[in-house]
């Protein structure tokens, strides 16, 4: 019983699985998906910890986004090599299954739920702070002490950080009645976003006094990379891509080509975004101004109508930042349900909106909790360390099926293996070794605990285990 941990199951056997029975309903292509993706990628990362960013690194962020994005980008040839071989619901947590066995594929699954839960915890917290500079702006004032979480503002009484909560309300509802709607109130919002992102290069491009890139690296290479380890956050999303596959008409087409058309647009926008920023403001002005970065700049150009565009397109922004992940969390849960590592509840379709209604509400609620009440950079950090971990992980299984299966069909291969996925692993091991020790610890106790729920009950109700072993 011992080698009962490392059962794994069959490709194969993974895909017809999928296809048999009742599901969810296949209605995205290449479009749909890139949009998803650039839906997830362009948010709080860009639009709020840009400041912090520059303030850490000076005008050399333009290099910490590029290193954040290299990660990325390495990470994500392993992602889509593995989403065009197993196109089916759950994501890098399904593939480890198939790949490295059940108890790794808990624990990626268990990372899984630490990114994209608290992920939409801390875009909420980003979104309502630009949600309420608009209400600023049109004289309405929420009570300061439902602003925050507590202790997130030194010297300010807060409790509850109430916009962030009900926004996440908000799309819980959206996604619970059915991906149809959210899909194309997504997609509205997103092409929204690229709009107002450009619109920001187009407006501030002008203003950029070269004199303000120098000096480049104020803080050295230890500023450059400790803001890497942070912007990383800007880039979270792709991934989410995967977890869609079997709701993809053609998912080992569409699958890669969304997740590789999403990341670079982002990444080209990101640079250019940088660039411009720290180009505009000097980048110690961007003290006391974390909150609102990029508006900051536009506002310095002199430009505050285009400011209060991009605030809206920030908010629209960040919101389908939040539905794609939440998105992402009901779909990795429904598979470890239906595997049976986690309960039945988190597989339950809703008859009639075809979703996993209950896993929806419940993942919604804990998230617009931990929104209300933890501050943001505590969040993001969080976020971070397990995405990155996950990232190691997928990178390291992509090498070992290609020595275990050699044969498999894949309709994308990641190029130049295994110096590819060495690359992310390199990469993203080097960026969690610049996040500090308290996130570390935090992220040891949720591992833990993640241990303890799997030798405590999923090892013992694994479908595997009903099923012959191969
Ligand atoms: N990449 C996403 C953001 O920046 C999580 O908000």
């Amino acid at each position: 019983m011992k080698k009962n941990i490392f059962r794994k199951k069959s490709i194969p056997d993974l895909v017809a699985a999928s296809k048999s029975g009742t599901t969810l309903n296949k209605e995205l292509g290449t479009w749909d998906l890139t949009l998803l993706g650039i839906g997830a990628i362009i948010g709080t990362g860009i639009f709020v910890l840009t400041g912090t960013g520059a303030l850490t690194a000076g005008p050399a962020l333009i290099i910490s986004f590029i290193i954040a994005g290299l990660a990325c980008l390495f990470a994500a040839l392993s992602y889509a090599e593995f989403a065009s071989t197993v196109p089916v619901s759950g994501s890098v947590y399904t593939y480890t299954y198939a790949t490295m066995g059940e108890f790794v594929a808990w624990i990626i699954g268990w990372d899984l739920i630490l990114e994209y839960l608290l992920a939409v915890s801390a875009v909420s917290v980003g979104w309502s702070g630009y949600f309420q500079s608009l209400l600023k702006g049109m004289g309405i004032h929420i009570p300061t002490v439902l602003t925050n979480a507590p202790n997130a503002v030194p010297g300010t009484t807060t409790y509850f950080n109430l916009p962030a909560f009900l926004i996440v309300m908000l799309i819980t509802f959206l996604l619970s009645v059915g991906v149809k709607q959210s899909k194309r109130v997504n997609n509205i919002m997103v092409v929204t976003k690229v709009i107002v992102v450009v619109l920001f290069i187009v407006v501030a491009i002008g203003y950029v006094k070269p004199a303000n890139w120098t000096p480049f690296t104020p803080f050295g290479y230890n500023g450059v990379f400790a803001a890497a380890a942070l912007v990383f956050f800007a880039f979270i999303g792709f991934d989410a891509i995967a977890s869609a596959a079997e709701e993809t008409k053609n998912p080992n087409r569409d699958l890669p080509k969304g997740i590789m058309i999403s990341l670079f647009v982002c990444t080209f926008l990101y640079v250019i975004v940088t660039g411009i920023m720290t180009g505009v403001v000097p980048f110690a002005q961007f003290k006391g101004n974390e909150d609102h970065p990029i508006s900051l700049v536009l506002q310095m150009a002199g430009q505050d109508w285009v400011a209060g565009i991009v605030d809206v397109g920030a908010i629209l922004g960040m919101t389908t930042v939040m539905l794609v992940m939440l998105y992402g969390q009901t779909r990795v849960s429904y598979a470890m349900a239906r595997d049976g590592l986690l309960p039945n509840f988190f597989k339950n379709v809703h008859e009639k909106y075809r979703t996993p209604y209950g896993a929806t509400w419940f993942f919604g609620l804990v998230a617009g909790l931990m929104g209300a009440l933890i501050p943001l950079n505590e969040l993001a950090k969080l976020v971070n360390i397990g995405t990155l971990s996950a990232f190691v992980l997928v990178s390291v299984a992509v090498i070992v099926l290609r020595k275990t299966q050699p044969d498999l069909p894949r309709a994308f291969k990641c190029p130049a293996v295994p110096l590819i996925p060495i690359l992310a692993i390199v990469f993203c091991g080097f960026l969690m070794s610049q996040l500090d020790g308290a996130t570390w610890i935090r992220f040891i106790i949720w591992l833990l605990i993640g241990v303890v729920i799997y030798f405590g009950y999923s090892k013992r109700h694994s479908q595997l285990n009903k099923e012959k072993i191969s």
